[in-house]
């Protein structure tokens, strides 16, 4: 079976409703990134920081896959699929993708704040006062700008083996996520399906100016299956 990498970013859930990072004047759902989104913003207003994201967590509830995660999840039956996201929320999973990787921490989990392994699932509110089994405060299990990005390992492994990448709905402003496209072996087909397209060029590389529900659909076409 070939083995399609997929990495997405913001744009693969706007037609679910969830704004992106960079389509808004810099602004993240109001916020300046660096004061939701950094250690230092945390320890400055750990409630805000706490808000914000249970803002985030409980929009979760209220969105569902669009009709390019579960094109991604259909693929299985033709493919082996390895997607790597820098989205927090969980719309690949249930669409059914079995293979999801994400960079950037999850909305669904929360962490030790003395501990990067200490995680546990989180489906409420996270206030200050609620602990880890060692009395720590819990925060978000998220990666916040100026952090170690621990899944980029296994991340840059999974693309050393692409036989086809699939680049959806990124900006290609972060890394290390957007320097995952150097990893994949040279020649290896690869689609960007981004509306505002921004990327470097590179062998075999087919741009697809469409958003994500429209643009995937065509790359598979191209995949002749
Ligand atoms: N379909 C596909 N792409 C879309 C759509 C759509 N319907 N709507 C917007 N886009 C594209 C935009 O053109 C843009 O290129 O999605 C991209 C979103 O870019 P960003 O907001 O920068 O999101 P992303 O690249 O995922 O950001 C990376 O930055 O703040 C951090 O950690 C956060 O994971 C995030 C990282």
């Amino acid at each position: 079976m070939k083995h399609i990498v997929v990495l997405t970013g913001a744009g693969m859930s706007a037609e679910s409703g969830i704004n992106t990072f960079r389509d808004a004047d810099g602004l993240w759902e109001g916020h300046d990134v660096m004061e939701v989104a950094t250690p230092e913003g945390f320890a400055a207003n750990p409630e805000l920081v706490l808000d914000f994201y249970n803002k985030r967590r409980q929009q979760l509830f209220d969105v569902t896959p669009n009709a390019a995660h579960f094109d991604l999840a259909e693929l299985e039956k033709n493919f082996k699929v390895s997607i790597i996201t820098q989205n927090v929320d969980d719309l690949h999973e249930r669409a059914g993708s079995t293979t999801v990787i994400h960079l950037h921490g999850e909305l669904l989990k929360v962490r030790s704040t003395r501990d990067v392994n200490d995680i546990q699932e989180w489906k409420t509110d996270l206030v200050l006062g609620d602990v880890c089994e060692k009395g720590y405060q819990l925060r978000p299990h998220i990666v916040w700008f100026g952090e170690d990005v621990p899944m980029i390992e296994k991340a840059v492994t999974i693309c050393e083996t692409a036989d086809i990448l699939m680049i959806i709905g990124t900006s290609m402003q972060v890394y290390p996520a957007a320097s995952l496209m150097h990893y994949v072996p040279e020649n290896t087909p690869t689609y960007f399906i981004d509306p505002k397209p921004n990327v470097e060029s590179k062998q075999n590389l087919t741009v697809i100016a469409d958003v994500a529900t429209v643009g995937v659909r065509k790359a598979i076409e191209d995949f002749g299956v």
